[in-house]
């Protein structure tokens, strides 16, 4: 069992590979989930939300091998308030050093009435299902899903039945993001004061981030007696998203002379986690994000660097080292050699074994003829696109003439590998980027509507990388893709291929029966 936490002593609580994983079209594959796992594990990550694993036989796998592999974090996964639930998710997480199970029911009246049940037979369901987790594991969690929009009487007493029955982790979830900070405080301080056995357990905040205020509504509730934080990576999640790690972790630190609270994570590991969530998951972090965004400790204004070069906390108030972020002016170009690269990558965040630096850095090479300076900007593009575009994907671009220009038609002609065979076709289409995506429809055949695509420079210039992201979806099923190139239509191509990667994943996921090879290739070549 988790032991209780000491009063100034906060529980971090990572839910990116459950909740951040639902986000639509999030999706990881297995090894991005285990690394993913063990990047949390690192960073000092008390518990680790490992999946879901009843979802789907990939998700109980990946529950099941974070497990085993796990040092230091409980490993937890989610299950319903129902027995078969419970049991799959106590053979995936029984593996782990310390394991946990974390059951949950919708309690507020719009919740109850999904499973038709009256306020007497939920609380006769929570007692049964927790009684029967704890029978499992020592280690419980229970969440009345909806905690914010539950009638207060009503909580208190199914929180009182959970901890009879021997949940050692009471959450409480805004799962709709609905709540204000002061209501936060006010729910936990309640709760704390009513229901009898709560010294005993601790209280969890779960908070959703649709009116913005997840960071707030947490540490509101940190305050008021909370001692567990769920959270993830960038604030991934559904919808709008969940409380961010980073901000929550950060503004204890930071303002930790009203906030006098502290947490296991080694802060300096941020930016590389957040980095690799972004490219596993396909969501760029927006540039204006806090603490991980790309402009966070950027200064543009000509006071604002003026006063930056005087001393640097006239506008900071945390130094980008605090995060991971090295900021040097060393650019790189064709004559830098491996050991330079490998050292500009460590101070990027990225440690290269000796057999992915070879891999890095023949692309670095391919860049450098192509672009004369390479900045840490693109050194990040070219990390992520490496590992979102491996050598061993489904399908893979092989080859890509693109014909453009004022005269129409454009045409594409592509040869694109599907599970190791090489197809090769011509398309043409309304610009160039059409025909491409024409050409690999040719070749793959399928029904995926492109609901996003959109292009952003790295770095500024003509022969500036593009980083392209790419959203499809098809039957309800969401995927994101990403590349960087020097040319645009490359790299779109690339993200697309990538998207169809990941919308492979995801079919395979929800039907692991599903025939990926479903279409007829038209071979032209
Ligand atoms: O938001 C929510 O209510 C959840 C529960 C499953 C804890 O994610
Ligand atoms: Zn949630």
């Amino acid at each position: 069992m988790t032991a209780k936490p000491e009063q100034d002593r906060v529980l971090i609580f990572d839910t990116t590979l459950r909740d951040g994983e639902q986000s639509p079209g999030a999706t990881m594959t297995h090894e991005e989930k285990l690394e993913i796992a063990e990047l949390l594990d690192e960073m000092g990550v008390d518990i680790i939300e490992a999946g879901f694993p009843i979802a789907s036989e990939g998700d109980f796998a990946a529950v099941s091998e974070i497990a085993r592999r796990t040092r230091n974090a409980v490993i937890c996964g989610l299950a319903r308030a129902n027995f078969k639930d419970i049991d799959r998710c106590w053979e995936a997480v029984r593996h782990a050093r310390r394991p946990r199970i974390h059951t949950f029911i919708g309690t507020s009246p719009l919740h109850r009435a999904i499973p038709n049940l009256d306020k007497e037979q939920m609380a006769e369901r929570i007692h049964e299902t927790v009684t029967h987790a704890r029978n499992l594991c020592d280690d419980v969690q229970w969440s009345p899903m909806d905690a914010t929009r539950t009638e207060h009487d009503y909580l208190c007493r199914v929180v009182e039945i959970a901890i009879r029955a021997g949940a050692t982790t009471i959450n409480i979830p805004d799962t709709v993001g609905y709540t204000y900070p002061r209501e936060s405080a006010n729910l936990i301080r309640m709760l704390r004061e009513r229901v009898p056995g709560a010294d005993e357990i601790t209280f969890a905040t779960h908070c959703h981030n649709d009116l913005g205020m997840a960071t707030a509504n947490a540490l509101a509730a940190v305050e008021a007696g909370a001692r567990q934080i769920e959270c993830t990576i960038n604030g991934l999640g559904e919808r709008a998203g969940n409380t961010a790690l980073e901000e929550v972790v950060m503004a204890m630190k930071v303002r930790n002379d009203i906030l006098p609270f502290r947490t296991g994570i080694d802060t300096t590991k941020i930016i590389n986690i957040s980095r690799r969530v972004s490219t596993v998951s396909g969501f760029p972090v927006q540039f204006n994000k806090a603490i991980v965004g790309k402009n966070a400790f950027a200064h543009e204004s000509g006071i604002h660097q003026d006063g930056m070069l005087k001393n640097a906390e006239t506008f900071e108030i945390m130094r980008p080292s605090d995060i991971g972020l090295k900021q040097t002016n060393l650019v790189m170009g064709k004559h830098s050699g491996r050991a330079a690269l490998r050292a500009k990558l460590a101070e990027l965040g990225y440690e290269l074994a000796d057999n992915q630096l070879n891999d890095v850095f023949v692309r670095f090479k391919a860049l450098a003829d192509r672009k004369k300076e390479v900045y840490d900007d693109d050194l990040i593009a070219l990390m992520k696109d490496s590992a979102v575009n491996t050598g061993n994907d489904f399908l893979q671009v092989k080859f890509l003439r693109v014909i453009c220009g004022t005269e129409a038609p454009q045409s594409a002609d592509l040869i694109l590998s599907v599970d190791g065979v090489e197809h090769h076709v011509t398309a043409q289409g309304d610009g160039p980027v059409d025909a491409t995506f024409k050409a690999v429809r040719m070749v793959y055949p399928n029904n995926a509507r492109l609901e996003l695509y959109q292009v952003h420079a790295v770095t500024e210039g003509t022969d500036a990388q593009a980083t392209v992201s790419v959203r499809l979806e098809e039957e309800g099923r969401i995927a994101t893709g990403q590349a960087a190139d020097t040319d645009t239509v490359v790299a779109s191509a690339k993200a697309y291929v990538n998207a169809l990667n990941r919308l492979i994943v995801r079919r395979q996921k929800s039907d692991p029966d599903a025939d990926i090879k479903q279409v007829s290739y038209k071979d032209a070549g």
